[in-house]
C-alpha cells in the first residue's frame, strides 16, 4: 500500500481517548477497559476505520478493537471518531506480529478485510493468515475461534480457506461473489468499496473451530 507521511501522525492518535497507548498493559484484561462484560470483536489491518466504526456503532452491546500498523494511516480514522461518542471502541497502533503479546484469551471474532496479499512465497508469513498469525490467533481466542475475511485477492482468498482447513477451520460461509447476493448487514470497508466501483468480485468466508483443550 502507497503511505503518504503524514506529519505528527503519532502525537495526532495519541491524544485520542480512542488509542490504547499501553495494549500490553491490558492483556487479558480489555473487559475492564470496557467496563463491561461483553464480546471483544478485533479488526486487524483497520486502515481508515469505515468499517469498525460502523460496527461499534450498530452494535453497541460488543466492544470492537481496531488494530493498525500504521499511525499516518489511523490518522483518518482518529478524524472520522472526532463527533462520535462510542464506548465500545478502541484503536491500538501496533503490528499484528505482537497479538498475542497484547491479548490472551479474550477475543471472540477476528475480521481481516483487504489484508496485504503479500503475493512473493518470501514473504508468505507476512499474510495474515499463513499457520504463524493462526497460531497467534488461537492464543488470543476465548473459547471458540471465529474469523471474519473479506478480500479482492482470489490467490489470497485461496490460500486462506487451505490453512484455515489445515488447522482444522470449519467454514459458515464461502462466497466467491459477495456483491451477488449481498447481506443485508454487509458494511464495506474504503477498499471493498473502491474494488466494486471497479466491477471486481469480492469474496468473502466466515471460518469457526473450536479451540482445543489441554488435557
Ligand atoms: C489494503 S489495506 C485495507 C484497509 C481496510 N481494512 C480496508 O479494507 O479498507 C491493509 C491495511 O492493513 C494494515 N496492515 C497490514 N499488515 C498489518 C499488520 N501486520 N498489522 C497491523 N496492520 C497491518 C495496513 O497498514 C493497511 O492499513
Amino acid at each position: 500500500m502507497r503511505l503518504r507521511n503524514i506529519k505528527n501522525a503519532q502525537d495526532i492518535i495519541s491524544k485520542s481517548e480512542y488509542l490504547v497507548s499501553n495494549p500490553k498493559d491490558y492483556q487479558g484484561k480489555y473487559n475492564k477497559l470496557f467496563n463491561n462484560n461483553h464480546n471483544i470483536e478485533i479488526e486487524i489491518g483497520t486502515g481508515k476505520g469505515n468499517f469498525i466504526i460502523n460496527k461499534a456503532k450498530q452494535n453497541p452491546n460488543i466492544n470492537f478493537i481496531g488494530i493498525e500498523k500504521y499511525a499516518s494511516v489511523l490518522v483518518k480514522c482518529i478524524k472520522k471518531l472526532d463527533d462520535l461518542r462510542l464506548d465500545n471502541l478502541k484503536i491500538i497502533n501496533i503490528d499484528a506480529n505482537e497479538i498475542d503479546e497484547v491479548f490472551a484469551k479474550e477475543v471472540s471474532k477476528i475480521y481481516l478485510n483487504f489484508s496485504d496479499p503479500w503475493p512473493k512465497k518470501k514473504h508468505a508469513n507476512r499474510r495474515l493468515t499463513s499457520p504463524l498469525f493462526l497460531d497467534k490467533y488461537a492464543k488470543v481466542f476465548k473459547k471458540d475461534c471465529l474469523i471474519e475475511l473479506k478480500t479482492d485477492n482470489k490467490n489470497l482468498f485461496e490460500y486462506s480457506l487451505v490453512n484455515l482447513s489445515q488447522k482444522n477451520y470449519l467454514f459458515d460461509e464461502v462466497k466467491l461473489d459477495l456483491y451477488s447476493d449481498l447481506d443485508k448487514d454487509n458494511i464495506p470497508t474504503e477498499y471493498e468499496t473502491k474494488f466494486v466501483n471497479l466491477g471486481m468480485p469480492i469474496y468473502k468466508l466466515v471460518a469457526q473451530c473450536k479451540i482445543a483443550k489441554k488435557k
